[in-house]
């Protein structure tokens, strides 16, 4: 599997996510303003990938810090990073950790801060992987056998820094020795289902097929879906989860054809300050992402737009909620907090 993101004596490395499936080259991040970059043009995307790439983005702003003014760079870094993405929550989460360590590490020498924060950049990492393989464990026996399983998006390795959530239910499945196919939605407008999706389960051999977004609800009433497993970017006290454009319809459709709907998500998506998915912070992107495909036009000149990345769907459409610690169920302002509350 190749990597999504690493930390190495060169700078952040990241696989090119706005250039798969047809190349697969590597970007460098050799400072926290081109971790930014990155970010904000999706070279990586994926709420937890986001969140590893905040915290290498801390790590190395502050090992190439001015030493003298460090609280003030540490600032001027973390208001850089929040401001690429506003709605996956672990975007924030990574800074506040970062900026956490930073503080109880600031009366040591700075070289021994700057390797205590690069440390701690390289365990939200290598942690998100174990917590991938947690909620991939948890998940598998959700997953109905002999079944088709329709994801969105991509909530796979390439969101995360391993193994998927979403994904990472389906591959816990595949290893568990369930036989089930999965169909991949293809997610306008950026169509991470087709380019990542697809070609992530490609890698691992997992049969996949692919289909337009509005060929979701005819396959949901044919009795072929087994269930429906989806990432989240935030998720909110309720239960109401944001996630990729599409997903709320999704939802709406596998409720109305009795089929179940999974969302899967480490502890650090949910935003329990937040009462119900209302409040949400729901980004909005460039015109040109829904106007071209490819760099190609598919509408008049001039055509007006509106490009909401996310929608938020209300916890009723919700069958349970996957996390590293258990499955949560309605309702859920009692079981998502009993969650939060439990030790690992
Ligand atoms: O705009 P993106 O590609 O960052 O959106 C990604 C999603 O919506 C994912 O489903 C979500 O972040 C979960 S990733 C494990």
């Amino acid at each position: 599997m190749i990597e999504t993101i690493q930390w190495t004596g060169e700078g952040v490395v990241m696989i090119d996510q706005t250039l798969l499936p047809n190349k697969q080259e590597f970007f460098t991040c050799r400072d926290y303003k081109d971790v930014a970059h990155a970010i904000r043009t999706m070279v990586i995307r994926g709420a937890p990938a986001i969140g590893v790439a905040a915290a290498m983005g801390v790590a190395i702003g502050i090992a190439q810090a001015d030493q003298t003014d460090l609280d003030a760079q540490l600032a001027t870094i973390s208001a850089e990073l929040a401001g690429t993405r506003p709605t996956a929550v672990n975007l924030f989460w990574a800074i506040d950790r970062m900026n956490r360590v930073y503080r109880e590490h600031r009366h040591l020498a700075y070289e021994d801060l700057r390797d205590r924060l690069i440390l701690e950049a390289q365990l939200v990492r290598a942690e998100d992987i174990e917590i991938n393989t947690a909620i991939g464990r948890n998940g598998a026996p959700l997953v109905p056998d002999h079944k088709t399983v329709l994801t969105h998006c991509n909530a796979g390795a390439l969101a995360t820094a391993g193994y998927g959530t979403a994904l990472g239910v389906i591959r816990a499945a595949v290893e568990s020795g369930k036989t089930i196919d999965v169909f991949a939605d293809e997610t306008r407008p950026f169509l991470q289902g087709a380019r990542l999706t697809v070609w992530e389960l490609q890698q691992d051999g997992i049969d996949v097929k692919l289909i337009t977004d509005n060929m979701a609800g005819h396959f949901l009433h044919s009795g072929r879906i087994g269930c429906v497993v989806v990432g989240a970017d935030r998720i909110a006290a309720n239960g109401d989860v944001a996630n990729k454009i599409g997903t709320y319809s999704v939802a709406v459709l596998a409720k109305e054809n009795d089929v179940p709907f999974y969302v899967a998500a480490p502890i650090s998506t949910l935003d329990l300050t937040l009462a119900t998915g209302d409040e949400i912070p729901i980004e909005e992107r460039a015109a040109k992402e829904v106007t071209h495909v490819f760099g190609v036009s598919v509408a008049p000149q001039d055509t007006e737009v509106r490009n909401p990345a996310f929608d938020v769907t209300p916890n009723r459409y919700v069958t349970a909620i996957i996390t590293e610690r258990g499955v949560a169920r309605a309702p859920y302002t009692e079981s998502l907090r009993a969650l939060m509350e439990s030790s690992k």
